[in-house]
């Protein structure tokens, strides 16, 4: 066990062995500033100001080759060689909703959804306890580094945790979810993590846009809403972008929630024209943020919103709200894996 001090005494924390800076520090409780957990995004930069870590992942994309000249590490990737100071900006954000949690899991079924999403159902004995939107991060067999995957249930005493992931070309993680992985096999979980989940605090409508394996949690918070009674009747728009129209899902999970076609709204779009035409698609063509805005009109400047998919489509999305349509930042909830 290793003690973790930040900013000269503001907060301390033990740090397990195996376990960390980032992970330690939010299952004590602390607001550390954080996104990804998986060496991404860079939001969990700090100074180790005395005592020694070991990296991970020396070569993650959330360092800088000027933050690594300053010698900063990336709390999610750092373990702690005994005990250590840190210099980092605690998150403005309460500390964490819902503590992490190591489990022990067990894949308990599988089944395809689109011809390269397949949602995995993991059990654990304690129960799911997380937010909607939120994602848990996966050791799997022969990785060097976990991944991170959101839950697209809900929260529930049963310990069911589901998964939908989008298999990856070549990509180990998956490969190993996909082909290696047989039902009844035991893997770790880690969490919750994220901050983009569901907030029942707003008044605002609700806008979630997806593409990929992003269905995941939009689904998970638009099944939050459904199944909140302080949210009833509140409008929720769904947007979900794909490639071809083979790559498209989402509708028939939502169709089963009360209110669809009502309140809660299915809106799709495909963006390759040539794809389009070929399967006969007759829904819109272009990029799923084109969509949103058509779609959603005035009441876009109103709205709460909601992102999860690859880096360009969040990217673009997020370019169209805070640029061009000025939305504070504080109504737009994504974590950044990029
Ligand atoms: Fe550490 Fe994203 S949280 S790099």
């Amino acid at each position: 066990m290793s003690v973790i001090t930040v900013n000269d005494g503001e907060a301390t924390f033990d740090c397990a062995e195996g376990d960390t800076l980032l992970r330690a520090g939010l299952r004590a409780g602390l607001a550390l500033p954080y996104e990804c957990g998986v060496g991404a995004c860079g939001c969990c930069r700090c100074e180790v100001t005395a005592g020694e870590v070991a990296n991970l992942w020396p070569e993650a994309p959330g360092l800088s080759d000027r933050d690594r000249r300053k010698g900063r590490v990336l709390a999610c990737q750092s373990l702690p060689a005994g005990d250590v100071h840190l210099k980092l900006r605690l998150h403005p954000q309460p500390e964490p909703a819902i503590r992490p949690v190591r489990h022990r899991a067990t894949l308990v079924a599988s089944r395809q959804i689109t011809h390269d999403i397949r949602e995995f159902v993991l059990h654990t004995d304690a129960p799911a306890d997380f937010r909607p939107g939120q994602y848990a991060l996966l050791p799997l067999p022969g990785l060097d580094r976990e991944r991170a995957y959101s839950m697209a249930n809900l929260p529930n005493a049963a310990g069911e945790w589901h998964f939908r992931i989008r298999k990856v070309a070549g990509g180990g993680a998956t490969t190993t979810l996909f082909e290696r992985l047989a039902i009844g096999a035991s893997v770790g979980l880690d969490g919750p993590y994220g901050l983009a989940h569901l907030r029942t605090d707003s008044p605002r409508d609700i806008v979630c846009i997806a593409g990929g394996s992003g269905l995941a949690p939009m689904l998970s918070v638009a099944r939050g809403v459904a199944a909140d009674p302080a949210l009833a009747g509140r409008r929720v728009d769904f947007f979900y972008g794909g490639r071809t129209p083979s790559d498209l899902c989402g509708e028939a999970d939502l169709a089963a929630l009360p209110g669809f076609g009502e309140t809660i709204r299915y809106h799709a779009a495909v963006s390759d024209a040539d794809a389009a035409a070929r399967d006969g698609w007759r829904g819109p063509v272009g990029p799923v943020h084109q969509l949103a805005e058509t779609v959603l009109g005035e009441r876009l400047t109103e709205a709460e919103f909601y992102l999860a998919g690859p880096p360009p489509m969040v990217e673009a999305v997020q370019q169209l709200l805070q640029v061009t349509h000025r939305l504070p930042p504080e109504r737009i909830h994504f974590d950044r894996f990029f």
